[in-house]
């Protein structure tokens, strides 16, 4: 038996953060991680690997469509998917072992297994009993099933088996447009499935920016993905290779059937606290199985805290990392903090999507008085010259004191661009401070440049 400062429980992007952080401070850490490799959901199966297919895809989808205008003849490339995975693996694998590096270097100990804590203060894995004065809950989510939809992860899959599939398919069944959904949906139908997106609402991305939303769904309607809106998935039967989804149209309640070689369920995800024994402990919950945490992120039990998914929240890795950090300095007596008005949210399809802060339609439930600066970046020089005019960039500002309430934008790079939003929005500016900041050329950033001083006297390039 060992006796840490701390151990933490998982070893994703919230956990292993809130273990270097913990280091960093002087503690004595663990990690406990059941996995073969640390990095949780987002390192081994989630944001990491899906990007190398995104990029792979991506690639394919230029050199289809783009290369022969920029006078680069030849035959397009075609898709080794054995390849192609090993390429993704490979990514993979850099970026978890660089996490076992970075316990090392910090003198962090991966305890291999899965843990549970018997009882406030320590933390069993295998038939080990450690100490801790602290337990931090790190153990992330798991795809949330729907009633009538049997994963087998091989006909029918989560986000988890789309990205192993044995051949790229045929016929692609989405069901729902969200975040995981239309990534994974881009990936197939760049790769040439035929994708059909199933939508329970009426727009898909739920919670975006309206005119966004609006955007996005046409773009992605011209790179070939069949949408389905307003329709509830009512189950999928499935034989080894092929399967049948069945869904109704809300505003009729007519029944209808679609074909797939693959389904893929991405109707959101679930905390996953199984086994950690919170329900003998007392561990208050939220009813949709979230960790209540206090504005410490410590649950009802002292000495127990929870960060990222498992509590309430976006889903996000960046959200989690942050908690972890935040959660760290707490446990070593410092002030964590956590600015829950300030995370951005990427969608990393092409064009990317990116947002921070509030949305028209957040801001007139609330009846703030806001104004609106846009800019397309039909008029950045940058982006026209790579294909990648279409899309916009908007912020939101106080009508009044003109500070920045929040930022879309849909076009290149969005997922790094709304990071000099964040920035401003920490520091309180206003979008004049941002219209003021000298933005260099020819970059996609000017055009964030050009939608703050829309908020103002107006934009130079439109
Ligand atoms: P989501 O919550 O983003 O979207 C689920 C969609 O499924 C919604 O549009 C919902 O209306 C629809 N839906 C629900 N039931 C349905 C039914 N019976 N029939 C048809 N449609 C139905 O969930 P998703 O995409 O699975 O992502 C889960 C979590 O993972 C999210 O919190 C997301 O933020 C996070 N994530 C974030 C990524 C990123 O930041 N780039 C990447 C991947 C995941």
């Amino acid at each position: 038996m060992a006796s840490y400062d701390v151990i933490i429980i998982g070893s994703g992007p919230g956990g292993y953060v809130c273990a270097i952080r913990c280091a960093q401070l002087g503690l004595k850490v663990a990690c406990v991680e059941g996995r073969d490799t640390l990095g949780g959901t987002c390192l081994n199966v989630g944001c990491i690997p899906s990007k190398a297919l995104l990029h792979a895809s991506h690639m394919l989808h230029e050199a289809e469509h783009n290369f022969a205008e920029m006078g680069l003849k030849g035959k397009s490339p075609s898709v080794d998917w054995k390849q192609m995975l090993a390429y993704k693996q490979s990514t993979v694998d850099t970026n978890t072992k660089g996490i076992e590096f970075l316990f090392k270097k910090n003198k962090i100990d991966w305890l291999k297994g899965w843990g549970s804590i018997p009882e406030a203060g320590k933390v069993k894995v295998g038939d080990d009993v450690h100490e801790a004065k602290n337990i931090i809950i790190a153990t992330g989510s798991e795809p949330a099933p729907l009633k009538g939809v049997d994963v087998d992860e091989k006909v029918v899959v989560t986000s988890t088996g789309a990205l192993e599939l044995g051949k790229v398919p045929k016929k692609m069944v989405v069901i729902g447009a969200g975040v995981i959904g239309l990534e994974l949906g881009s990936v197939y139908a760049r790769l040439g499935s035929e994708v059909t997106v199933i939508e329970f609402l009426d727009a898909i991305t739920p919670g975006m920016d309206g005119e966004v939303q609006k955007v996005f769904k046409r773009m992605l309607g011209k790179q070939g993905i069949k949408f389905i809106m307003g329709a509830a998935v009512q189950k999928t039967e499935a034989t080894k290779t092929k399967a049948k989804v069945t869904y109704k149209l809300r505003k009729d309640d007519s029944e209808h059937v679609v074909d797939a070689d693959t389904v893929l369920l991405a109707t959101g995800r679930k905390p996953y606290t199984d086994g950690l024994g919170l329900d003998a402990l007392g561990v208050e919950m939220s009813e949709r199985g979230m960790i209540k945490t206090d504005e410490h992120w410590q649950t009802n039990v002292k000495g127990i805290y929870a960060i990222g998914d498992a509590i309430a929240g976006p889903m996000l890795a960046h959200k989690a990392e942050d908690e972890g950090m935040a959660a760290a300095e707490t446990v070593a007596g410092k002030h964590g903090h956590v600015n829950y008005g300030v995370i951005p949210g990427v969608i990393y399809t092409h064009p990317e999507v990116a947002n921070v802060g509030e949305t028209e339609e957040s801001l007139k439930e609330q009846g703030r008085a806001f104004k609106v600066g846009k800019f397309s970046f039909m008029g950045n020089a940058r982006a026209k010259a790579v294909f990648a005019g279409d899309g916009f960039v908007k912020i939101l500002a106080d009508k009044e004191t003109d500070r920045i309430l929040g930022a879309h934008i849909i076009g290149p790079a969005a997922g790094d661009l709304i990071h000099e939003v964040c920035v401003a929005m920490e520091f309180g500016a206003s979008a004049q401070d941002l219209a003021m900041t000298c933005h260099a050329h020819p970059t996609y950033s000017e055009a964030v440049r050009e939608a703050a001083l829309a908020c103002g006297d107006g934009p130079i390039h439109m």
